[in-house]
């Protein structure tokens, strides 16, 4: 396989967002990443060794079948197809060549959270297969990808243990109208999810920018009615997120950070903050994303809002 086109609706877009990044970096396979209602209506260039993901909680969403099918009608095609799904029988999984399960059980919210996380996992494993396949992974490297997996659930059990302090930093969004998520490199896609994630179940309007983005007019919208929560990992970008902290702080906006735990940021810029363990190294983005979730959890909760069925959505997109 020479690229990987993935296609996906609203969370698992997200988390296809997030695979470009692993597989970009790990396997040096260029990846690209679309949501399927614009994918199946336009002519997209397949080149040579090319394979589609479709990526599906459900496996019955209409657009990600649609553009599956899409697909395997157009020529010169890919080489394979692949479904990324949570349902063993479901049409994704019977009509693509490849499956690929996330066995996180049933899910019964609308708003997909344990669907995310297990198809982060399973997008990770991709990635890291490619990569050993391409020949750009030692085996060092390969043993380190298998068990910082292993230890993942731990990881994971941490996050969800600072449940109380995310629940604290809920009550600062339960009357807001707005707010605004950032994140950079490979927690923008996470960003983005917090956003969808927030506005599914509490109704806040809430959008996501690449932090970088910021004065490029989102800065704009800031002030001390307008929350900004951002996700400070500890990797290459925290300097730069930290200046993007502080032009947000010079203007008034609220901060709200989950950041990694042995990471400082300036108190005087940041208002609230939680501090979660496991923000570093290449599966910090499904670390990060367990706050996200428990925080749009926790407003919608305070809210009064129906956090299983939101309003105006099904769990299974299956009409266009
Ligand atoms: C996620 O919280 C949403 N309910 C929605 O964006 C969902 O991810 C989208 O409809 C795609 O569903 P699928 O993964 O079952 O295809």
């Amino acid at each position: 396989i020479q690229a990987l086109h993935i296609v996906a609706c609203g969370t698992s877009y997200h988390a296809g967002l997030v695979a470009k990044y692993w597989i970009e970096s790990l396997a040096q396979i260029p990846v690209s990443v679309e949501v399927a209602s614009e994918y199946r209506y336009r002519e997209p260039a397949i080149g040579p060794n090319t394979a589609l993901v479709c990526i599906s909680q459900s496996g019955e969403t209409a657009d990600t079948l649609a553009a599956l099918r899409y697909a395997k009608e157009r020529a010169p095609g890919y080489v394979t197809t692949i479904a990324i799904c949570n349902m063993p029988g479901a049409t994704l999984v019977r009509e693509a060549d490849l499956r690929l399960l996330t066995n996180a059980g049933v899910e019964v919210g609308v708003a997909s959270t344990k669907a995310f996380t297990t198809q982060l996992a399973v997008l990770y494993w991709l990635a890291v297969v490619l990569a050993k396949n391409h020949g750009r992974l030692s085996q060092e490297d390969e043993q380190a990808a298998v068990d910082r997996m292993h230890r993942l659930p731990q990881v994971v059990e941490q996050a969800t243990s600072q449940a109380e302090g995310i629940e604290k930093l809920s009550f600062d969004l339960v009357d807001k109208a707005h707010c605004l998520f950032l994140g950079r490199g490979v927690h923008f896609p996470v960003a983005l999810e917090g956003a969808l994630k927030l506005k599914e179940i509490s109704y806040i309007h809430a959008e996501a920018y690449p932090a970088g983005e910021l004065k490029h007019g989102p800065l704009a919208l800031v002030d001390e009615d307008m929350p900004v929560i951002t996700v400070a990992p500890d990797d290459h970008l925290l300097e730069k997120l930290k200046s993007n902290l502080q032009e947000v702080a010079a203007r008034g906006g609220e901060l709200i950070n989950v950041v990694a735990d042995h990471v400082h940021l300036d108190e005087t810029d940041v208002k609230h903050s939680v501090k979660v363990a496991g923000l570093e190294g290449a599966l910090s983005p499904i670390v990060a994303s367990i706050p996200l979730q428990l925080l749009a959890y926790y407003v919608a909760l305070h809210k009064g809002t129906d956090v299983d069925r939101p309003r105006n959505l099904a769990k299974s997109v299956t009409v266009e």
